[in-house]
């Protein structure tokens, strides 16, 4: 049985040493909320380097048809950039609720990424529960636009 028949929506999380705390939280309300969720560390808060979360995440990602991923550390900002160099991943650094909404809607993201010192643990929540709720709207009629752009951005 795949992942997917399983769960709706299945998600990767990450973090850094910075973020370790904040992960764990969220970890634990995406669980409530029903979602599938491979925690894929770190598990302490001992000094780690947030590229390597950031590719072992993104990988799941893309060898994971329709997943997602979260990636937490100090900002979410060397977490987002390092993601981002992966083909196939469009990670976007979200710090509210439009921002998710938007990143789906029109950007088709597939990773998430928040600040853990910028942001509070509800805005965590909120910007999750968002992303994981909207549709890309690039698959609709009327908006191939949206569809068009995003292809464009795996470009060489
Ligand atoms: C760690 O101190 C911090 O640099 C890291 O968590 C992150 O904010 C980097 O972008």
């Amino acid at each position: 049985m795949s992942l997917f028949e399983k769960d709706p929506v299945h998600i990767y999380i990450g973090a850094d040493h910075a973020a370790y705390e904040a992960k764990g939280k969220l970890v634990e309300f995406l669980k409530g909320e029903g979602y599938g969720v491979t925690d894929l560390g770190t598990f302490s808060e001992a000094s780690v380097d947030y590229p390597d979360v950031a590719r072992e995440v993104g990988e799941k990602v893309l060898d994971n048809e329709g997943s997602f991923g979260v990636l937490i550390c100090g900002t979410g900002l060397g977490m987002n950039m390092a993601v981002n160099k992966l083909r196939g991943i469009r990670a976007a650094q979200c710090k509210d609720v439009e921002d998710a909404e938007m990143a789906r809607k029109h950007n088709n993201a597939n990773v998430l990424t928040m600040g853990a010192r910028t942001m509070s643990e509800q805005m965590h929540r909120d910007c999750a529960l968002k992303f994981f709720t909207t549709s890309f709207e690039g698959d609709m009629e009327g908006f191939e636009r949206h569809k068009r752009r995003v292809e464009k951005i795996d470009l060489k």
